[in-house]
């Protein structure tokens, strides 16, 4: 077996960025929470095309920050929750720690998202407040048939784009398409602080509510009217007002050494997102039609972190992933398959095993390729080639 040479992730933090760093930390800047924070959040903001952006410590925070915000809320007609079966742990777990009711629905044959006659006969039947969807490696989930859903069935559409940004769908980023909409900054994904993650909306209550949540539950975030609106609401004296606890949040906040990274990180994303959507097309055209990818439209950018496939069975699967490794590339299960088969679920929250069949093809048949931007086109030539010679002559 090859030392890995081709890596399912690399870092986009640069030399050139750790420089910059450097020489920043040495002018003596405040590292924790400041300014850094909220112009990245404003940068993040325009960026995505939503008005408000509130940054935490993960992809994982943002998903906690964003169900216990809907919950405080007091916009929920109740606590039922539609979860993809595709997707991360953390798309679902705060739901499962917040005493939601999470229903879990089948992945969507083409684009692995929320398959829409699953999700639809869901929503006759449960009525749920909220459906949370993932785009799944950055192609978008089915949004014109899920909006007209939301029209009709009434719900609120978080988004968790954890892993799709820089992503677009008929013009729009991906991201912007929640009532609130997550994502992850973590090593390997389109940009990174290190760690980080963020939330966006156009709805300043929520954003209140996410910033209160973000840090302990007080109110020294928000703007100086909404603090002073608590203040008098709460008949809190001056001396107090800093240390009032409005709600029982948490701290996950990051820091400006984070966003220092984020800013610059951002400024990248053109280029990170032509050279990933380059690699993903090239895989596609040269891997053929043996294998099952996801679906998108013609006009739909797709900058994603790997590439997904799907083998013809379980078999061929692993038959590909050893004589990747042999290679020197390294490979993993499709995400982490179908959700519905973890222990986190069907053992820790006593739900029945999910056995949706496309979910199931994802978990039983799926890996990832890398899709990092320094590959060049050899290397995803030899790549697909190591695949193609190892794909079962008998379905030809
Ligand atoms: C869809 C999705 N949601 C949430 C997360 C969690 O993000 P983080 O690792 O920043 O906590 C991930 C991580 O890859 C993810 O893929």
């Amino acid at each position: 077996m090859l030392p890995i040479e081709y890596f399912l992730a690399e870092d986009t933090i640069d030399h050139e960025d750790e420089k910059a760093l450097a020489e920043w930390i040495l002018s003596g800047p405040r590292l924790t929470k400041g300014k850094l924070t909220t112009e990245f959040e404003e940068k993040w903001s325009r960026w995505v095309g939503k008005n408000y952006s509130v940054f935490c410590n993960s992809g994982s925070s943002a998903n906690l920050l964003m169900y216990y915000t809907l919950l405080l809320s007091g916009q929920l007609k109740n606590k039922k929750v539609i979860v993809p079966s595709v997707g991360w742990v953390t798309t679902i777990a705060p739901a499962m720690q917040f005493g939601f009711e999470p229903i879990m629905c089948e992945a969507d044959p083409d684009t692995f998202g929320l398959d829409l006659n699953h999700l639809e006969h869901l929503l006759k039947e449960h009525n749920p407040s909220t459906v949370i969807m993932v785009q799944v490696l950055g192609v978008p989930n089915k949004m014109a048939e899920i909006f007209a859903l939301r029209e009709k069935y009434n719900f609120i559409l978080l988004e968790d784009a954890c892993a799709a940004m820089g992503s677009s769908w008929r013009g729009q980023k991906v991201g912007s398409f929640g009532n609130m909409s997550s994502f992850s900054f973590y090593f390997g994904h389109q940009i990174s602080t290190i760690e980080g993650g963020m939330v966006s909306t156009n709805d300043p209550r929520f954003r209140d509510l996410l910033l209160m949540l973000r840090g302990h539950g007080w109110s020294k975030d928000l703007s100086p009217e909404a603090h002073q609106s608590l203040v008098r609401k709460y008949k809190v004296d001056d001396f107090h007002s800093p240390f009032v606890f409005y709600y029982p949040g948490f701290n996950v906040r990051s820091t400006d050494l984070n966003a220092f990274l984020g800013l610059r990180q951002l400024d990248k994303m053109d280029w990170l997102i032509k050279r990933r959507f380059e690699n993903h097309q090239l895989y596609r055209a040269r891997l053929g039609d043996h294998f099952v990818y996801q679906q998108y439209e013609p006009s739909s950018v797709i900058c994603s972190i790997h590439f997904g496939m799907l083998a013809k069975s379980n078999e061929e699967r692993y038959k590909i992933v050893s004589a990747l490794r042999e290679n020197g590339v390294e490979t993993r299960m499709f995400s982490a398959g179908n959700l519905g088969r973890h222990p986190f679920w069907y053992e820790f929250g006593g739900y029945p095993v999910f056995g949706g069949l496309v979910a199931d093809s994802i978990h039983y048949r799926g890996l990832f390729l890398p899709n990092n931007p320094s590959l060049e086109k050899e290397d995803i030539e030899f790549i697909c080639e190591i695949v193609f010679n190892n794909k079962e002559k008998r379905h030809d």
